[in-house]
């Protein structure tokens, strides 16, 4: 079985695994990292997406042979990219999700809070077009808070970016 190595969250991961183990599998049954979910294995509802090299990827879709070297983030290593990132810190992405008391069921919001991270790293003041092009599925129909969110996640990395 082949070797893989890459960056998991900061950390380096070596695993032994199929090429074609897709990394969502990897993620929750070999390394126990379970914020990514699974919703359809098939790259259309994004709740396992997740972060390579700092762009939204669909997990369940893209075998670990792809991700072999590369840095990895989950939910769970989110706020850790946050510059001088401490105890408690919170991604901007997050902060805005909590004051906007967005969740709902809570099963697609961590796909779609990377979503969202990927997307403002890439393009700080999104129009509501480019909001729309994020095509996460939540079956609770969160959209109008995710909007908001989204929106309130932009001002808060503007204002990080001014005080830096
Ligand atoms: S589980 Fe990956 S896109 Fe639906
Ligand atoms: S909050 Fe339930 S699926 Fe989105």
């Amino acid at each position: 079985m082949p070797t893989y190595r890459f960056t998991l969250n900061g950390s380096p991961v070596t695993i032994d695994s199929p090429s074609d183990l897709r990394v969502l599998w990897v993620l929750r049954d070999l390394l126990g990292v379970n914020g990514p979910k699974y919703g359809c294995g098939l790259d259309e509802c994004r709740a396992c997406t997740c972060h390579v090299d700092g762009r939204a990827f669909a997990t369940c879709s893209t075998p670990v042979s792809e991700i072999d070297g590369h840095d990895i983030t989950t939910i769970e290593g989110l706020a850790a990219t946050v510059p001088g990132a401490g105890p408690g810190t919170l991604h901007p992405v997050q902060q805005a999700w909590l004051e906007h008391d967005v969740p709902q069921c809570g099963f697609c919001q961590p796909g779609q809070i990377m979503m969202t991270a990927a997307l403002l790293a890439q393009v700080p003041e999104p129009t509501d077009d480019q909001i729309d092009q994020i095509r996460n599925v939540c079956r609770c129909g969160t959209y109008f808070r995710i909007r908001e969110a989204i929106k309130r996640a932009a001002e808060l990395m503007a204002r990080d970016r001014s005080d830096g």
